[in-house]
């Protein structure tokens, strides 16, 4: 096929008025040059922001418009399709126990305990879900296996670019599943015993 140049149409008029231009332009030619300057315009300004704008950085930094939205639904999306579904420790007072101990030693630290908040998971951006009392993030199916199958997701794959550590290569499925069990039915009463070892009880 040729290539066509622009076609330019220059028509003077023979009245007082200036020279009239009218440019005509095929629509392929509009297409093709909104096409480029897309291509060049879109990451040249993208690349202006991030080298001379204020992107948020700081955790006290405002988030960007759709931040939480876009990342949570694509989080929840995955969790929901790739939990597991072959839970292999039952949930009773001493499987409870085991994950609480589990609980105290990697993740109270960020995830608080039922008394106390932890001043560092409240700091961290995004914020550190603080367990035992009802919070806002989270898969959370009103099924408790299901819950408990998501939670394992959490535990075991962790979550990019947050405080939220993969524990794949540090506890065994086994303890996954049983600290996942514990916080399936963090917000429903426990057994006085694992309350014990969440209140710091060592005995
Ligand atoms: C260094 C801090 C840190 C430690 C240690 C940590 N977490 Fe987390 N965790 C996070 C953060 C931050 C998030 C929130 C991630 C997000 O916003 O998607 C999170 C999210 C989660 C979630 C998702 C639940 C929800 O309601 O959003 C689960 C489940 C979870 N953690 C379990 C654990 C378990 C179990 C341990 C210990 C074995 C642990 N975490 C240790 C920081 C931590």
């Amino acid at each position: 096929m040729q290539a066509r140049s622009f076609k330019v149409t220059i028509v003077m008029t023979q009245s007082s008025r200036p020279m009239r231009y009218i440019f005509t332009m095929k629509r392929a030619h509009t297409a093709l040059l909104f096409l480029i300057l897309g291509i060049v315009l879109v990451p040249a300004v993208g690349w202006l922001y991030l080298h001379f704008g204020h992107p948020p950085v700081a955790v006290a930094d405002p988030m960007l418009p759709g931040e939480e939205q876009i990342a949570r639904s694509a989080l929840l999306a995955r969790v929901d399709e790739e939990r597991p579904r072959n839970n292999p420790v039952p949930i009773n007072e001493a499987t409870l126990q085991e994950g609480a101990s589990i609980y105290m030693s990697e993740c109270a630290f960020c995830h608080g305990v039922p008394a106390i908040q932890s001043s560092v998971g409240v700091n961290t951006f995004p914020k550190t879900p603080q367990f035992f009392r009802r919070h806002a993030t989270g898969s959370r199916p009103p099924d408790l296996a299901d819950r408990a199958a998501s939670y394992h997701w959490f535990v075991e794959n962790g979550v990019r670019l947050t405080a939220m550590p993969s524990f794949k290569h540090v506890l065994t499925d086994r303890e996954q599943w049983e600290v996942a069990n514990l916080l399936a039915m963090s917000e429903t009463p426990l057994p006085e015993s694992v309350k014990k070892v969440l209140a710091g009880s060592t005995d």
